[in-house]
């Protein structure tokens, strides 16, 4: 799965355009799915526009609160979700992490959540590169895996993010890439007690440069895409490429 993350950016113009010249050159097959996830404002819209036109684009969003029901300003919950028709959320990216100051309860509160009204969660995890030099990027992966219930972990996706990586054009190696993403399959492994596949996706400065030696590791089962994702033909040769 290509996933594209356009964080706060874009217009109703500019998903239009994207959606039309992507959906037109892009080649979906069952095995990779396309995700788009619009500003949260977007997604009935976007979700909208995807219904009538442009069926192989599915639709996730950036943001979940993790109730149902609460006296929230501002609060968008997964049943407003399904409603605009996502079928992806991404939840514990890094940026939300620090600026919403997320818990691994309130994590696990927005799993359950998304998961109750059958959105599949891009589940984020990633060391910083403080974490990285003192080693123990291990431990705060194990620490972020916490959050996601044991009978929950099937229904996930997880998307290893390091968080020095995100936004700064400096991807990881793949040897580091592999290193870690077999160690998180190892983690997921034990803690679902099921030899059940769970996906593991790339994120952090993935570009045209970099996505088809990361995408073809057997180690990656896909690709989070940010800054690169916006301009619709880069993320269609990234997408066709990969
Ligand atoms: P980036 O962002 O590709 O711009 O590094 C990735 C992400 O934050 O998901």
């Amino acid at each position: 799965m290509i996933i594209a993350n356009w964080k706060m950016n874009g217009s109703k113009e500019l998903i239009k355009d994207w959606m039309d010249f992507v959906s037109q050159n892009i080649e979906i097959n069952q095995e990779k799915e396309c995700i788009l996830c619009p500003p949260t404002c977007y997604l009935y819209f976007t979700g909208t526009l995807i219904k009538q036109s442009y069926e192989g684009i599915k639709l996730g969003s950036q943001h979940c609160d993790s109730v149902l029901s609460a006296p929230l300003t501002g609060g968008t919950n997964s049943q407003m979700l399904e409603d605009a028709g996502c079928e992806f959320v991404i939840i514990g990216h890094s940026e939300q992490r620090v600026h919403l100051k997320e818990s691994n309860q309130i994590l696990s509160d927005k799993l359950k959540s998304s998961i109750g009204m059958n959105l599949k969660p891009i589940f984020c995890i990633g060391e910083t590169l403080r974490q990285k030099e003192a080693n123990q990027t291990n431990d705060i992966l194990i620490q972020q895996l916490d959050a996601i219930p044991s009978n929950l972990l099937q229904k996930c996706i997880i998307a290893y993010e390091p968080v020095w990586a995100i936004g700064t054009g400096e991807n990881a190696e793949i040897s580091y890439i592999e290193e870690i993403h077999s160690f998180i399959k190892e983690e997921l492994k034990n803690k679902s007690n099921s030899t059940n596949y769970i996906s593991v996706v790339y994120g952090g400065s993935v570009n045209l440069d970099n996505c088809k030696e990361i995408y073809s590791s057997d180690k990656v089962d896909g690709l989070l895409i940010g800054g690169a994702s916006l301009d619709s033909n880069t993320f269609t040769k990234i997408f066709n490429i990969s």
